[in-house]
């Protein structure tokens, strides 16, 4: 029995893919463990479901300093709490190469598209005015370009006549709820059978 894979989350706001992955770890089955949840943002409502749930919480505000010395205390509270991924839950900050490099192949991302499709902000009011017949979201491992590396999984929803972003974007996110903790626990078993 080797253990259930340790993961990191990071986030910026709301929490809710956060929240989904936690829920899905509860189960002892999940091949991973949500080890610490890290925010850049002091203010980020996922802190206090983090929190709520029993799991180790850090607020790691970016403001005021440089990106290298936002990234090496990011980096020590990983390894801290013995993190060997990462999941990106709504974490709003471009990681630099040089964190990337350090986690190579070992960071995740949701993204609320069907990428290669609109990487970047905006995705559902670009997919409503490109005319679009469905959207969808990605699960990517992440790598220097943004919302650039290879596609793990996709959920795909329906655009309907009369939807707004907020309908599509509801639409969507409720996918990436089900998409990213069935992500997240094929990858971790494909490495869990590696290590
Ligand atoms: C989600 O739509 C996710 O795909 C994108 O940012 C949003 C975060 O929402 N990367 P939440 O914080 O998980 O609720």
């Amino acid at each position: 029995m080797t253990g259930r894979i340790r993961v990191g989350v990071l986030i910026s706001g709301r929490g809710s893919n956060m929240a989904a992955l936690l829920r899905a770890a509860q189960d002892p089955a999940y091949p991973a463990e949500i080890a610490v949840v890290l925010s850049n943002n002091p203010d980020a409502a996922g802190l206090e479901t983090a929190r709520a749930a029993g799991v180790e919480v850090r607020a790691i505000d970016h403001r005021g300093r440089d990106k290298a010395s936002h990234e090496a205390e990011l980096k020590t509270a990983l390894q801290e709490a013995g993190v060997e991924v990462v999941a990106l839950a709504g974490y709003m900050r471009l990681l630099s190469p040089v964190f990337v490099e350090a986690w190579r192949d070992r960071i995740l991302n949701i993204h609320p598209s069907l990428l290669p499709k609109y990487p970047g902000l905006d995705t559902h009011r670009r997919a409503l005015q490109a005319g679009d017949a469905e959207a969808g979201c990605s699960v990517h491992i992440v790598t220097e370009g943004v919302d650039e590396g290879p596609v793990l999984a996709q959920a795909r929803v329906p655009i309907l006549p009369g939807d707004t972003e907020e309908s599509l974007s509801a639409r969507v996110l409720a996918a990436e709820h089900k998409l990213y903790p069935a992500a997240l626990a094929e990858f971790v078993s494909r490495r869990s059978g590696r290590r």
